[in-house]
């Protein structure tokens, strides 16, 4: 079933409660009363088309339109991307940090927490780093790619910029952040004594994959939305440089 933009906003999270987290990104707080996914996001300004796509794709995996996806502002992507870097760093991976606090071993296998803060922190280090360069390196490159193409000017240091790094550099870059997590699942539900709170355990496991599949979109997105987007957007810019028709100042 394809969600549609008279649809009902409260049936969307009556038919599918996993739907808040796609409406935290969004910066939608719930209180919808009877109004329409069109109406809700008229009201917080977000595009419906793109809205629907998001909650398309995450209802159901094969549904991914991506060159419907592409063709929406860069900007309305990265405010949805930067809100969902917000909640990895603010809320799922801290709750999971916590959580891992909270084990308790028998006496003789205290070492296995240790092992597996260990294990959780190198991912988070890795993970901070990961969402630190897209933030302060990747997105602010796209933004000023954008801004060169809506006015047809832009400065020496983006131009200087563009010549040494381009969005392929970033896609061979771009790590697998989801492997990982693999294998702490696997450590967890393979190999570990299980601790003396065990419901505290399966909270943990829950939430790691739901942070995994929630990667999952995410890097979706910007592997196979972003990253073709923004190499289109740079041969327009080079084409217009070409031309005579870039300022650069
Ligand atoms: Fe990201
Ligand atoms: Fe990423």
């Amino acid at each position: 079933m394809i969600i549609t933009k008279t649809f009902k906003m409260a049936e969307l999270i009556h038919d599918n409660f996993e739907l808040l987290s796609v409406l935290r990104k969004f910066n939608i707080p719930l209180g919808f009363s009877e109004k329409t996914v069109d109406e809700v996001c008229a009201e917080h300004r977000i595009n419906t088309d793109f809205f629907l796509e998001i909650v398309n794709s995450f209802n159901d995996s094969e549904y991914f339109p991506q060159n419907k996806m592409r063709a929406h502002d860069v900007e309305d992507i990265l405010f949805y991307l930067r809100n969902t870097h917000k909640i990895y760093l603010n809320k799922k991976v801290p709750e999971i940090a916590d959580l891992i606090e909270k084990l308790e071993f028998p006496k003789d296998h205290e070492k296995n927490k240790a092992l597996l803060k260990n294990f959780f922190n190198e991912y988070r280090q890795e993970f901070i780093l990961h969402i630190q360069r897209e933030e302060e390196r990747i997105y602010p490159y796209i933004t000023a790619l954008s801004d060169a193409l809506r006015n047809y000017k832009t400065d020496a240091a983006f131009y200087n910029n563009i010549q040494q790094y381009v969005i392929a550099d970033y896609q061979k870059e771009h790590e697998d952040v989801e492997e990982k997590l693999y294998d702490l699942k696997n450590i967890i539900i393979k190999y570990l004594p299980v601790p003396e709170n065990a419901e505290t355990y399966n909270a943990i496991l829950i939430k790691l994959f739901k942070l995994e599949k929630d990667l999952n979109e995410h890097s979706r997105i910007e592997e196979n939305v972003i990253i073709p987007k923004v190499s289109e957007m740079e041969n327009v810019f080079f084409e217009a440089v070409k031309d005579g028709k870039m300022l650069i100042v």
